[in-house]
């Protein structure tokens, strides 16, 4: 089993921007503890951040065909990105969006999701666990299907 950890705008700042919202932990910090529990499980995990729209895009594309799943953070695309909802909707491949912060006690909005109609479930607010949960909701319904 393989899957994808996409990581959106933004979040390669972790561990620096506001803590007292996104915590201490760097985004290696955070790959790293994904990877280790994904392993255990029995799962190859392949990371991925960038800043900008398109190289999103263009990494689900051109793994498209090698992965079995996806866990995506896509930051603030989450609220405007029709493209990025697309691209996981052109692919077919099960996605789980996850938010460390969560998105519905925040700003209006953060409130709406544009991309989350195109996964099989969003987890929010629980750190670094919406990652590992969504690891595991992965897990199961590859497992159920
Ligand atoms: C985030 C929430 C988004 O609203 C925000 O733009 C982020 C991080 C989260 O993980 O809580 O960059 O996706």
């Amino acid at each position: 089993m393989h899957i994808l950890v996409i990581h959106g705008p933004n979040l390669n700042l972790l561990g620096e921007r506001e803590k007292d919202i996104y915590g201490n932990m760097t985004l290696e910090d955070l790959n790293l503890e994904i990877t280790q529990y994904a392993w255990q499980k029995g799962i190859q995990v392949e990371c991925f951040q960038s800043n900008h729209e398109g190289e999103l895009i263009d990494f689900i594309h051109e793994n498209r065909k090698n992965t079995n799943g996806i866990v995506i953070n896509p930051g603030a695309l989450t609220h405007y990105s029709y493209s990025l909802y697309d691209a996981i909707k052109g692919v077919n491949i099960p996605t789980v969006e996850v938010h460390l912060s969560d998105i519905h006690s925040r700003e209006d909005f953060r409130k709406k999701s544009v991309t989350a109609p195109a996964c099989i479930a969003q987890i929010s607010g629980k750190g670094k666990m919406s990652y590992l949960e969504g690891v595991a909701t992965l897990m199961k319904h590859l497992e159920s299907t």
